[in-house]
Parts: C-alpha cells; sequence; structure tokens
C-alpha cells in the first residue's frame, strides 16, 4: 500500500472505505423495524393479490439484522488487524510478499539437507556424484533448457554448452559465475567503418579459418581488413577472447551461422547477447549442482581447434 504517489490517495482510499461501513450501518438503522416489531403490531402494505393475498411489512428476523451488524463489527476489525485502509499497514503488519518470503525460507530450509552433502565438494567431484547428477540435469532442464535445448547443445544466438570452444570458459568458476551473474556478449556495429563489399571479403577470410570453402581472392584483402578491424578481439587467429566472450571463429561450431551473409550481417550490424543472471532464481546450491552438471557435459575441456582440425585431417 505504500505505492501512493502522494498521501492525498492513501486518506481518500481509506475515506472511502470507512464511509462505506459507516452507511451500512446508518442503512440497517434507518430501517431499524425489528425494535418496533416487539410491540405486535405489523404494518399492511395495503397491497392484495388473488382476492385475499396482502403483503405484510414484517421487519427481517433479529438473528438476520445481528449477523449483518457483526459483518459490519468484523470488517472494521479486519481493518484493524490487516492493511485495507489507504497506506495503514494494519497492526498485524502483513505483507503478501512477506508471506512469500515466508514460504520460500521454509521450502530452503526444506531442501537444506539434500543440498547440504555436497557443500564441502568441488564441482568435478559434484559432477562424479550420481544424485547431484539427477538434480543437476533436473535443474538444467527446467532452467536452461528452454534457451540452451534439453541436450544443451543450442540453437541459433544461444551457445552450444558441449561441443566447440566455449566463449567464456568451462572451468568450474567460470560456469559459476556465469551462471550466477549472466553475461551480455556484445559485438559493435561496424557499418559506419566497413562497407559491404569489404565485409564481404571478411567474412571469406572468416569462413577460410575454420577451413569452410571460400574464395581465395577475396580471403587476401579479407585477412588485411580482418587484421585491422576485428583481431583485437577475435585474436590474430581468430581463436577468440574469453575474457570478452569473443567466440573462436576457427572451428565449427557457429552461434549465428557460417554463411558468407551472416557473417556478413554480424559485422555490419553487431550482435548483443544475453544470458540472464540466474542468481535470482537460483539458490547458490542450485547453481553449483547445475555448474557441476553443465561442466560433466565436457568435463570443463574446450574442444580445441587444433582437435577439431586433427578428426577433421583423419
Ligand atoms: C533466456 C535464455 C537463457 C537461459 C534461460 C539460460 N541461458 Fe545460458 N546463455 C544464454 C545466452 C543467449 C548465452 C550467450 C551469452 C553471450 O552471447 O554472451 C548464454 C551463455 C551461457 C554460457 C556460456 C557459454 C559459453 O560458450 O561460454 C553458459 C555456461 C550458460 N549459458 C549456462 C546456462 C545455464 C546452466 C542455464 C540455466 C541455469 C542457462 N544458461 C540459462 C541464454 C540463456
Ligand atoms: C569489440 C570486440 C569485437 C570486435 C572488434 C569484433 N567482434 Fe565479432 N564478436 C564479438 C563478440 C563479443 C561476439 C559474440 C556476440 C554474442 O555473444 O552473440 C562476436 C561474434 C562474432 C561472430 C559470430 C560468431 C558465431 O559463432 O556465429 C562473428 C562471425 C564475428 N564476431 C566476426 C567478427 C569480425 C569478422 C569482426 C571484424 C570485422 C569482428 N567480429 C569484430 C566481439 C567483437
Amino acid at each position: 500500500m505504500s505505492d501512493f504517489i502522494n498521501g492525498f490517495w492513501g486518506y481518500y482510499v481509506a475515506f472511502v472505505v470507512l464511509a462505506g461501513i459507516a452507511w451500512c450501518l446508518w442503512l440497517i438503522f434507518s430501517q431499524r423495524k425489528w425494535l418496533k416489531s416487539q410491540s405486535g403490531i405489523v404494518q399492511d402494505t395495503g397491497h392484495v393479490w388473488d382476492g385475499d393475498l396482502r403483503e405484510m411489512n414484517n421487519p427481517v428476523p433479529r438473528w438476520w439484522t445481528m449477523m449483518y451488524i457483526m459483518m459490519c463489527l468484523f470488517g472494521l476489525g479486519y481493518l484493524v488487524l490487516y492493511p485495507g485502509l489507504g497506506a495503514f499497514q494494519g497492526s498485524l503488519a502483513y505483507t503478501s510478499a512477506q508471506e512469500v518470503k515466508q514460504d520460500q525460507a521454509a521450502l530452503d530450509a526444506m531442501v537444506k539437507p539434500t543440498y547440504a552433502r555436497f557443500a564441502k565438494m568441488d564441482i568435478p567431484q559434484i559432477a562424479a556424484d550420481p544424485e547431484a547428477h539427477l538434480i543437476g540435469e533436473r535443474l538444467f532442464l527446467n532452467n536452461c533448457a528452454q534457451c540452451h535445448g534439453s541436450d544443451a547443445k543450442g540453437s541459433t544466438s544461444f551457445p552450444n554448452l558441449v561441443e566447440g570452444d566455449s566463449m567464456y570458459g568451462r572451468q568450474p568458476e567460470v560456469l559459476l559465475a556465469t551462471i550466477t551473474q549472466g553475461r551480455n556478449g556484445v559485438m559493435p556495429a561496424l557499418a559506419a567503418v566497413i562497407d559491404a563489399g569489404t565485409a564481404g571479403d571478411i567474412a571469406q577470410y572468416v569462413r577460410s579459418l575454420s577451413g569452410l570453402a571460400h574464395d581465395q581472392i577475396r580471403i587476401v584483402r579479407g585477412k588485411r581488413e580482418y587484421m585491422n578491424a576485428c583481431a583485437a578481439c577475435h585474436g590474430a587467429e581468430g581463436k577468440g577472447n574469453k575474457a570478452l566472450g569473443a567466440p573462436n571463429l576457427t572451428d565449427d561450431v557457429w552461434l549465428y551461422g557460417s554463411s558468407e551473409a551472416t557473417i556478413v550481417h554480424s559485422i555490419l550490424n553487431g550482435r548483443n547477447n544475453r544470458m540472464p543472471a540466474q542468481e535470482q532464481t537460483l539458490t547458490s546450491d542450485q547453481i553449483r549442482l547445475v555448474a557441476a552438471w553443465v561442466w560433466g557435459l565436457s568435463k570443463g575441456v574446450d574442444v580445441t581447434s587444433a582437435t577439431v582440425t586433427s578428426a577433421r585431417a583423419k
């Protein structure tokens, strides 16, 4: 009830509520025939139907009137205890947000023993524990699969957490930071300094880095421009930069796609990609278990370009 833009509306609401109850009490008082019904004389309205059916003006039963008055008193009592009178909090200082907090605390206390066993383990140990594996998988399916896919292999703009080089790294502490605080990968739009033709040449060079079909002549110019405009973030060899989240361009895992048009789009328009922080939704215990599950998928190893190249060479 503290959301009123100024004090006036709090008083206004309180006035309307109290005036409503006062009106109800006045209404029953103004109709107080039951007091008179003691006399035993019942008024006749004078309406007659079907020859002899007379409409009398009997007062409502006393129990009904009592109930009505009790309801009004109940309403007043409620407004003393609970918030209802504008900005007045009520003497119990009840809020539904507080109730949710209490429920959450009760739930946390209930699940705490389940997680207590993992508190002293490090991420690789948790990853090896069968019970933790099941909990971690469940947490992943409920909280992460909508973006990263139920096999954690991602899709366009949502990174593959299993294969290829990771954008930020797969060491336990990096995973914990990524999941807890989220990530925001930003590649600036370069349309102001690079024209579409040059971007196409750079894209050809980028394709050549991972062994995709490319134009031998255009990559010469493309490489020169790449060194000027891209190497600072993606590295001279195109292996990326985990501190910036700049992807490795030499492997065969693509966040957006490997076609010339898609790469040109990334260059000209930039990219802005966000992984939401999970610290509001998950407890730190839960984050450790889901991090361990993700870590276990690749055993924390980034499939380096060397592995990819050697695999392809065979
Ligand atoms: C709303 C969609 C969304 C949800 C939900 C989500 N993620 Fe992400 N996640 C992303 C995006 C998008 C990125 C890439 C961020 C970037 O480009 O900087 C990302 C990045 C990551 C990375 C870094 C990948 C890398 O290559 O280094 C990890 C690890 C990760 N997420 C794990 C998780 C886990 C575990 C959960 C569940 C607790 C989760 N994510 C929930 C969208 C999501
Ligand atoms: C300021 C650093 C920065 C610069 C400069 C930069 N990039 Fe990026 N680039 C990034 C980041 C960060 C991402 C990841 C964006 C995301 O999280 O979605 C990215 C993503 C990409 C992708 C998408 C990769 C995929 O897997 O789909 C391509 C392709 C790319 N950059 C190419 C280039 C090229 C070519 C240039 C030079 C013209 C360039 N970048 C310049 C930081 C940079």
